[in-house]
């Protein structure tokens, strides 16, 4: 996408791109002082970037939670993960891992956000606070994945549906303390998705898969299912569609839920902390809806 080759201005920002396919550096300004239009303009961005960073940005929750408002007229409130919620802050959840902390996360996996809600989360936001050097995330352009894959595997994809469940993503992946298992178990979420979807703000057909929250594809046999999905989770690994991002203290990172997907490295930090706070909108206007391009095959399920 050659339009992601120069610095582009807008209002009170520019932004200046990481990679040709995805990404850019929010310069110019600090989140907390964009008005309405500046609002406007960073939902313009983010459709066009994927991701957008901003260095030392240093946002209070409530300014996060004021950012994320310009996305969705909902602000996600996690049903498994430690939130804030003892500080009157239930939308900020708390990503971290504690030198004692055994248990897995699920950052390490290719995934969208809290997929298995019928209204996944639009946009997400995420600061850091402490992150070891190595614990790094990485975002790659689902709507380039899409545009990458063969025309046969475009029909294919363009014609079913993926299961989505929490609690497959925590038996399966083997994450989570036995409290939040139970949590999930209570939550009883689960939805499903079209593997391709139409992006809800530009139109564009987005691969919409991961290898968290996907059970499997509707009506398929588990062993078919599992092959397909390897094979469309395998384009997010795919360095060319790929920006990777080192981070300091007071860094931003806001993503596309829809037409990014991400990835927290795993690295060994040893007994350091790693923490970073995020906060997502959705909206009930917005559930992924079909792509459909081009001849059909017949009905998957
Ligand atoms: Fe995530």
């Amino acid at each position: 996408m050659a339009e992601l080759l120069q610095t582009r201005d807008f209002r009170q920002f520019r932004v200046v791109p990481r990679t040709p396919v995805i990404g850019g550096w929010i310069e110019g300004c600090n989140l907390a002082e964009l008005d309405e239009a500046g609002l406007a303009d960073l939902r313009e961005a983010l459709w066009q970037y994927g991701v957008l960073f901003g260095r030392r940005q240093h946002l209070s929750f409530d300014a996060m939670k004021r950012v994320a408002y310009g996305f969705g007229e909902h602000l996600e409130e996690h049903t498994f993960a430690p939130t804030k919620a003892d500080e009157g802050h239930p939308e900020v959840v708390v990503i971290e891992r504690l030198p004692s902390t055994s248990a897995k996360s699920t950052t390490d996996l290719w995934h969208h956000d809290v997929t298995s809600r019928k209204h996944p989360n639009i946009m997400s936001l995420l600061q850091a606070e402490q992150v070891p050097f190595g614990a790094d995330t990485m975002w790659a352009s689902m709507t380039s994945a899409y545009e990458r894959m063969p025309h046969a595997l475009k029909l294919l994809f363009e014609n079913v549906e993926m299961e989505h469940d929490s609690l497959y993503l925590a038996l399966r992946h083997g994450f989570g303390t036995p409290e939040m298992v139970a949590r999930i178990v209570q939550s009883g979420e689960k939805a499903t998705h079209p593997a391709v979807v139409r992006h809800h703000a530009t139109g564009r057909p987005c691969l919409f898969v991961g290898n968290a929250y996907i059970k499997r594809i509707k009506g398929f046999e588990t062993d078919i299912s599992e092959a397909l999905i390897k094979i469309a989770n395998d384009y997010s690994k795919v360095p060319e569609l790929q920006v990777r991002h080192e981070w300091e203290p007071g860094d931003v990172a806001l993503w596309d839920n829809v037409g990014t997907s991400h990835y927290g490295v795993s690295a060994d930090i040893g007994d350091q902390l790693r923490r970073l706070h995020r906060v997502a909108a959705w909206s009930e206007n917005m559930k992924p809806e079909p792509y459909v391009a081009g001849p059909q095959l017949s009905a998957a399920a």
